[in-house]
């Protein structure tokens, strides 16, 4: 019997459930071309099942989403609730509790997409992000006093454990020696000023590179980080970084990429259940429209068919994006894409399995 891939699907919020639809419209396409199986769960967590019953996440949650090999998500995030709820109901609480301490990012320039950088073109801007997920200044540690008065004080700490640190960027070093591009690391931090935290993983960081010795270290401090992305990023192979400087450097990379329409990210468990994005948000004014990009949803699922191994089907898919991004669509924005969101689904199906 040959493995059948199970995978849950969280279509979630505003436009989540169409370009999840497209998405899994690329998956089933070539799994008939690459011979392999799979099958769907579907849950429905997001803002309309917190507001039908005031659950934002069930108990059972965490115990069925183990029974999968991967998670696919759509988007979550709702007009009609307050902001952090589900972020940190759903989102947070899953990367948290999957152990997903790994968030993936690729910034690739696809050919035909625009990018606000001036000059540059796709073969100066494709370098990957792996940010730390399950530390930093995301574990709620910290507190207020006297919260509300004039008085009050808030304190939210950013917590660096040498085991979480490590393994993240042994993490990073091993994709770094796959891509086999330039074979560069770069640590990007804030050692000048966060002496505690970044002395740690500067520390870690020297020490592991020891085992690797055909990988290019390289350091820049966030800010610089922000100024290369925008001016050289020709210079980065794979950026490593904590949680919050992970979190903007990756939305600056998504920009210079071309924007949300094709901003895909993985929360990783290398030996877990991971969770595929496009990371764009709901865009709930363009619900139900059949005008969003989907490729950034077929982008995640790209990372979620070479994260299962089925690299043939996950090469496929990307050549197929490239294809349409390259030579059939007016633009990546939502509406001028001179096409519909199905349209674009069924092309990249139909290029993947030719
Ligand atoms: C992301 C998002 C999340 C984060 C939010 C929605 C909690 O911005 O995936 O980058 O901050 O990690
Ligand atoms: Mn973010």
């Amino acid at each position: 019997m040959s493995k059948v891939y199970k995978i849950a699907v969280i279509p979630g919020d505003g436009t989540g459930p169409e370009v999840v639809d497209e998405g899994l419209k690329v998956m089933s396409a070539v799994a008939d071309k690459f011979g392999f199986k799979y099958e769907t769960g579907t849950f429905d967590f997001g803002g309309e099942r917190y507001k039908r019953t005031g659950e934002v996440l069930p108990d059972t949650a965490v115990a069925d989403l183990l029974g999968f090999d991967s998670i696919f998500l759509g988007a979550i995030g709702h007009p009609d609730v307050k902001p952090g709820i589900l972020e940190k109901g759903i989102l947070l609480r899953l990367r948290f509790e999957l152990d997903q301490y790994i968030n993936l990012r690729p910034v690739k320039l696809y050919p035909g997409v625009e990018t606000p950088l001036a000059d540059k073109k796709p073969e100066d801007i494709d370098f990957v992000v792996v940010r730390e997920n399950t530390e930093g200044l995301y574990t709620g540690a910290g507190g207020m006093l006297r919260e509300g008065t004039p008085n009050e004080v808030a304190v939210q700490e950013s917590v660096n454990t040498r085991f979480g640190v490590e393994r993240c960027l042994r993490y990073a070093f091993e994709l770094c020696r796959k891509r086999g591009g330039e074979k560069k690391l770069t640590l990007c931090g804030k050692t000048n000023v966060l002496t505690f935290a970044f002395g740690l993983w500067e520390r870690a960081f020297n020490e592991i590179a020891v085992e690797y010795p055909d990988i290019k270290t390289d350091y820049a401090h966030v800010d610089a980080t922000c100024m290369w992305m925008v001016k050289n990023p020709e210079w980065f192979d794979v950026i490593v970084t904590d949680n919050m400087f992970g979190d903007i450097i990756t939305d600056l990379g998504a920009m210079v990429q071309g924007g949300m329409g094709i901003a895909a990210g993985g929360n990783i468990n290398p030996k877990g259940v991971s969770m595929f994005e496009p990371i764009g948000g709901s865009a709930p004014k363009y619900t139900g429209m059949n005008i969003i990009n989907p490729l950034a949803a077929i982008c995640a699922m790209q990372m979620m068919l070479d994260h299962l191994g089925l690299a043939d089907a996950a090469a496929a898919v990307e050549r197929a994006v490239m294809e349409v991004t390259g030579n059939r669509l007016k633009s990546m924005s939502a509406g001028k894409m001179g096409m519909s969101t199905s349209e674009v689904g069924d092309l990249v199906a139909k290029l993947a399995v030719e």
